[in-house]
């Protein structure tokens, strides 16, 4: 099938066949059991060696001087390394960032930031903006405190499916909040048309073609985190770095940071980068799969973060290029993993806890031999999962919306 991709802002031609694998290739994952059906995975262990500059240093002092900043916990999991064949497993619990339950203030506060400083530098009036924005529920929820902070407007527009209680804890921050009855990538257009007024300004996590400049201060934001962990992987004796990285992916952001970051670095030792997809919205994984960028359509997944249908234009080459394999999971092995990690005393939503459940499908059942070996992992490996959100981000796992 022949596929051309568009922005879904881009209404000047008709937006891409939507594009599906056969649903026979699906893994169905439940209670840490996996189907003999093989997963859908891609893998490109070449892009080991591919290599990009790095993310800015500002970023990091940035955030050290907000009041709320210090470095999230990274866990260990000796239990999972066991279970999984490899040495280490350390989990990266983002569910108190700058006292928001999700890593997204990383990116919000960095990206508002500059942009507001850009607008000042402009010239632009000086009287209050309303920031714009649209989200599954952690990015929105960062843009409104950021625009509370700074004594700024929020305008946020949520998609269906959202849980009732994260869209009202977005409008707790104060923000205006508009549900729209369509999908993620649509909410994405209302936000674009609303903050095409004077006295708005969009931050969106997720660019296309003519608004790069505001998601690359995003992706930026999150380039302290992945700074962190080697930091403190160091102070745990793994100087060397991680030998995989497990990144929950929507758009695609996030793994851009992490690709950045891991295929920059100076020195130590290359890492295997692992993208991990909800099966009802893997847009990355489709577009890697088809060596170009497509749209695909989604439904609803407990992974709400992660209901994403078009990958992020500027994050597209990079995971092209630097991301070693990519992986979808169900909302059973999303939902079993956070349980999981719950035991063990992680908090976890099925965002976060998504990387467990795409490490589990990688490592475990049929071919896993294959996948670990596409990975470059053995015994000795040591593995970062990003839990990016806790419990209370994403409260589909206690109650159905
Ligand atoms: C908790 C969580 N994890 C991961 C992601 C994925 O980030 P990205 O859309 O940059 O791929 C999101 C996006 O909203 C999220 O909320």
């Amino acid at each position: 099938m022949s596929i051309s991709w568009k922005h879904p802002l881009d209404r000047s031609k008709r937006l891409p066949e939507p594009v599906r694998v056969s649903e026979d290739e699906t893994e169905d994952e439940t209670e840490g059991r996996t189907s003999p059906r093989t997963p859908r995975w891609f893998a490109r262990p070449a892009a080991r060696l591919w290599r990009c500059a790095p993310p800015p240093a500002e970023v990091r002092n940035f955030h050290a001087t907000l009041a709320d900043y210090a470095p999230t916990p990274l866990t260990e999991l000796p239990s999972l390394a066991g279970e999984l064949g490899v040495r280490r497993v350390f989990v990266r619990d983002e569910s108190c960032r700058l006292r928001l339950p999700a890593f997204k203030a990383l990116a919000a506060s960095w990206a508002v930031h500059r942009a507001l400083a850009e607008r000042a530098a402009s010239g632009a009036d000086p009287g209050p903006v309303t920031l714009v924005t649209a989200t599954d529920g952690n990015h929105g929820r960062a843009v409104a405190r950021m625009a509370h902070r700074l004594g700024q407007r929020a305008r946020v527009f949520v998609p269906h499916g959202v849980h009732p209680r994260a869209v009202a804890a977005i409008t707790a921050e104060g923000a205006e909040v508009t549900e729209v009855p369509g999908s993620y990538d649509d909410a994405v257009r209302r936000a674009a048309e609303k903050a095409a007024s004077p006295d708005a300004v969009l931050i969106q996590d997720t660019a296309w073609a003519g608004y790069e400049r505001i998601p690359g201060w995003i992706v930026e934001g999150y380039s302290t985190l992945c700074a962190e962990i080697d930091e403190q992987l160091a102070s745990r004796g793994v100087a060397e770095g991680p030998g995989l990285v497990c990144v929950p992916v929507g758009v695609g952001s996030l793994a851009q940071a992490v690709i950045t970051h891991y295929r920059s670095r100076p020195s130590g030792h290359a890492p295997a980068l692992l993208s991990v997809e909800p099966e009802t919205a893997a847009c990355v994984l489709e577009s890697l799969t088809r060596g170009a960028p497509v749209s695909v359509t989604t439904s609803h997944t407990t992974m709400a973060g992660l209901n994403c249908g078009t990958p992020s234009s500027t994050a597209w080459p990079r995971l092209r290029d630097g991301l070693d394999a990519a992986v979808a999971v169900t909302d059973a092995a999303a939902d079993h993993a956070a349980a999981r990690l719950a035991a063990l005393g992680v908090s976890s939503g099925p965002c976060g806890a998504a990387t467990l459940a795409g490490l589990r499908t990688a490592l475990t059942g049929r071919d896993a031999g294959d996948r670990r070996t596409s990975l470059g992992l053995d015994a000795t490996s040591v593995v970062v999962l990003l839990n990016t959100e806790g419990t209370s981000a994403n409260p589909h796992l206690a109650t159905a919306p």
